[in-house]
């Protein structure tokens, strides 16, 4: 199921903290920073908050700039983004100015919490999600439901914490300011529990009068059949990958990566590569590798075809080379078509000896692209 992408958004202290212990909301950004995140809010369908944030700020959650709003009204979307927030209890303030600012709201919640939000007379929609709240469930929701693509999270820390460590946020988009909390009971941005074993990627720093915002994007492989957020951008780099390739009336444009457990990137590939005439892009990746890597074996081969089943140019198609290298899940964007082998089911010879094949169809046009010629 796609889920929308998740942006965090979250400023900081120098020690790390999302506010003090006062009555008063703690302005830790710069003017110029708010600007910046009112541009980010009027730039996604929705902005999601725990109940907690609600609680201690009382925030409005909006676009201010009216310019900001028009070119959302005139793009025809809704003058305002969705305004989501999300309890366990159902035990919110009706009179927060949540509720009685911006356009439409809703409460995603327990069961047990929905009969309680349902007391209240909230201008929302309750939309009980189960008996715990499951984030992908929340997200699929979001998704299919209300039609949103491009989801801003404000905090406060137990919501980035989850999204975060559930292999759910796509970026991260972090503000550090000039100034110390140092109260060890004030809110902290991440909590304990298990993160991604490696470094994220930084993909962007930019500083805004006295604060320095920082962008990142997790890089760990998903376990098992569940996505990572991760996941999708490895395997967009993959289909970028098959863009590359010397184009062929014989055989397919491909683009694979291997990644290790911890997000580090252990060698890329693309059909053709280097000069020879019928490599493939898994088999090229592949052979940068020592057949003895003892990360393989927990890595995540990415490839935006299957790997191959059947091969007339060479000895082993590429899920025998990926079973023989001891990798133990391949995601994928587009099943085989039959166009010059009939029947084949290179996931299928994967899964048949263990390989977790996940296959991302909402990438699966990315991945057809290069290959437009051979159709028919
Ligand atoms: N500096 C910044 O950028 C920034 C941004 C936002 C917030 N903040 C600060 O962060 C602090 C609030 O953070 P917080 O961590 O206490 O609260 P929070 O993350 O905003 O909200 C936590 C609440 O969300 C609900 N919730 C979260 N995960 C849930 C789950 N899996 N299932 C069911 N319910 C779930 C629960 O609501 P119920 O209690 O209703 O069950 C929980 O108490 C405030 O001090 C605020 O100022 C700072």
């Amino acid at each position: 199921m796609p889920y929308p992408y998740v942006l965090l958004s979250a400023a900081v202290s120098l020690d790390g903290y999302l506010d003090d212990t006062g009555p008063e909301r703690l302005l830790l950004s710069s003017p110029a920073d708010f600007d910046r995140v009112d541009e980010v809010r009027a730039s996604v369908d929705a902005i999601l908050i725990g109940a907690g944030t609600i609680r201690a700020d009382n925030p409005r959650l909006l676009v201010n700039s009216p310019e900001r709003r028009a070119a959302r009204a005139q793009a025809g979307k809704p003058e305002y983004p969705l305004k989501v927030t999300v309890s366990g209890s159902g035990d919110l303030d009706p009179d927060a100015n949540f509720w009685h600012t911006g356009g439409e709201k809703l409460v995603c919640t327990t069961d047990k919490g929905a009969e309680r939000a349902g007391t209240l007379g909230l201008a929302a929609d309750i939309v009980p999600l189960g008996p715990d709240l499951d984030w992908r469930r929340l997200l699929e929701h979001l998704h299919d439901v209300r039609g949103v693509r491009r989801l801003m999270v404000e905090g406060g820390g137990t919501i980035h914490t989850q999204l975060l460590q559930q292999g759910l946020a796509d970026e991260l988009q972090l503000v550090l300011a000039p100034l110390f909390v140092g109260d060890p009971d004030a809110p902290r941005l991440f909590g304990p529990g298990a993160y991604q074993g490696g470094r994220l990627r930084l993909t962007e720093t930019r500083r805004i009068e006295d604060v320095v915002l920082m962008r990142y994007e997790p890089t760990a492989p998903g376990t098992g059949p569940l996505p990572s957020a991760a996941d999708h951008h490895w395997l967009a780099l993959a289909c970028d990958l098959a863009d590359r390739c010397p184009p062929s009336r014989t055989a397919f444009s491909v683009g694979a990566v291997i990644v290790a457990a911890d997000g580090t990137e252990l060698a890329r590939g693309h059909s053709r590569e280097g000069g020879d005439p019928v490599v493939h892009a898994e088999e090229a990746a592949l052979a940068k590798l020592a057949p003895t890597d003892p990360r393989l074996a927990t890595a995540t081969v990415y490839s935006s075809l299957e790997p191959c089943a059947h091969r007339a140019s060479r000895p082993k198609p590429c899920a025998r080379l990926i079973l023989d290298a001891g990798v133990r899940r391949v995601v994928t964007a587009w099943r085989e078509p039959d166009t010059f082998v009939a029947g084949a089911d290179g996931s299928g010879l994967l899964a048949a000896q263990g390989v977790e094949v996940v296959v991302l169809e909402e990438y699966a046009e990315r991945a057809k692209a290069p290959n437009d010629h051979l159709a028919g």
